[in-house]
C-alpha cells in the first residue's frame, strides 16, 4: 500500500512538471478556461512590432506643402489668361492666288497680304491673335501730319476710334447685332476679325454720323486725306463693292503712293487690288 502511495505520488508529479512544459496543451484537452493565458505568454504569441515607420498624416497642410515659388506663381497665374495661341515659329508664308489686278495674295501666318498690303475685309479676315497694340507708328505719324495740315486751315479732326483689338470688335460687333439684327449690322459693323481697326492702320474720326461727310472738316479730309496716305475707305458709291454703307469718318493708310492712285481714279481699295468683300 505504502508503495502505491509513493507511485501515485511521482505519478502526479510527473503530470504537473509536463503541464508546466508544454508538453501536455491543456487547451486541446479541456475546455476554454484551460486557455487562459498570462501577459507573459501573450508577448510571446502576439505579432512582433514591426520596426518599419508607419506614414501619419501631415497635421496641417502647411507643413507639407511649401511657398509656391515665383515660377510657379506665375505659372498658376497663366492658367487664367486667355489661351495665347500667337505663332512662336518662323512665320509661314505662301502665295494663295493672284488678284484680278494681277496682285499676288500672300498668307503669312494667317494674314493676307494682296500686292504687300495688308487686307482685312468681308472676304479675308485676321486671326484673333493679331494684337498690335494700337495704331501702327506710320499711320500715327501719318495722322498727326493731317490733323497739323487741316489745324492750320481751322479745322479740328480727331480720332474717335483706333485700334481695336479682336476682342473690342467681338463686343462691339454683337451689340449691334442685338441691337439692329445681324443683317442689318453687318453693313455698318465688320464681324470680328474682319474690322481694319483690328490692323492698327485704320481710324474713325470727328463723328459716326453721315452728315460728316458734308461738314468743312468731312470735305477737307476726303479732298486730302491721300496726301498723307489716307484713303476714305468706305465711299458712298462703292458700297456694293467695300461690302460696308458710306462712312466718312473711316480713314486707313496706305502709303502716299497708293493713297494718291486711289484718289485720282476714283475707286476704292477692292478695285485697286481686284479682290472681292464678302463673306462665304
Ligand atoms: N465700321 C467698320 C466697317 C468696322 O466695323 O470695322
Ligand atoms: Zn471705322
Amino acid at each position: 500500500m505504502e508503495t502505491e502511495r509513493i507511485i501515485a505520488y511521482f505519478l502526479c508529479m510527473l503530470l504537473v512538471l509536463a503541464s508546466r512544459s508544454g508538453v501536455i496543451l491543456p487547451c486541446a484537452l479541456q475546455d476554454d478556461e484551460l486557455c487562459e493565458v498570462s501577459e507573459a505568454e501573450t508577448e510571446l504569441i502576439t505579432e512582433p512590432e514591426t520596426t518599419e515607420p508607419t506614414e501619419t498624416e501631415p497635421e496641417t497642410a502647411d507643413e507639407t506643402e511649401p511657398e509656391p515659388t515665383e515660377a510657379e506663381t506665375v505659372g498658376e497665374t497663366e492658367e487664367y489668361v486667355e489661351e495665347v495661341t500667337e505663332p512662336e515659329t518662323e512665320p509661314i508664308s505662301y502665295v494663295v492666288g493672284t488678284s484680278s489686278a494681277g496682285y499676288p495674295i500672300e498668307r503669312v501666318d494667317g494674314i493676307t497680304y494682296v500686292g504687300g498690303v495688308l487686307i482685312a475685309n468681308k472676304s479675308y479676315s485676321l486671326p484673333s491673335w493679331y494684337n498690335v497694340g494700337g495704331l501702327t507708328p506710320e499711320t500715327e505719324a501719318a495722322f498727326s501730319e493731317l490733323s497739323s495740315a487741316a489745324e492750320l486751315e481751322g479745322l479740328s479732326i480727331y480720332c474717335i476710334s483706333g485700334f481695336r483689338s479682336y476682342q473690342t470688335q467681338n463686343s462691339v460687333y454683337w451689340n449691334y447685332v442685338s441691337a439692329d439684327g445681324a443683317e442689318l449690322a453687318d453693313t455698318y459693323s465688320a464681324r470680328p476679325g474682319h474690322s481694319e481697326h483690328q490692323t492698327g492702320l485704320a481710324l474713325d474720326v470727328n463723328s459716326l454720323y453721315t452728315s460728316f461727310g458734308d461738314t468743312a472738316e468731312g470735305k477737307w479730309l476726303a479732298e486730302h486725306c491721300h496726301e498723307y496716305g489716307f484713303i476714305i475707305r468706305y465711299p458712298a458709291d462703292k458700297v456694293d463693292i467695300t461690302g460696308y454703307m458710306y462712312e466718312p469718318w473711316h480713314i486707313r493708310y496706305v502709303g502716299k503712293y497708293i493713297a494718291g492712285q486711289i484718289k485720282a481714279q476714283g475707286i476704292c481699295l477692292e478695285e485697286y487690288l481686284g479682290i472681292t468683300s464678302c463673306y462665304e
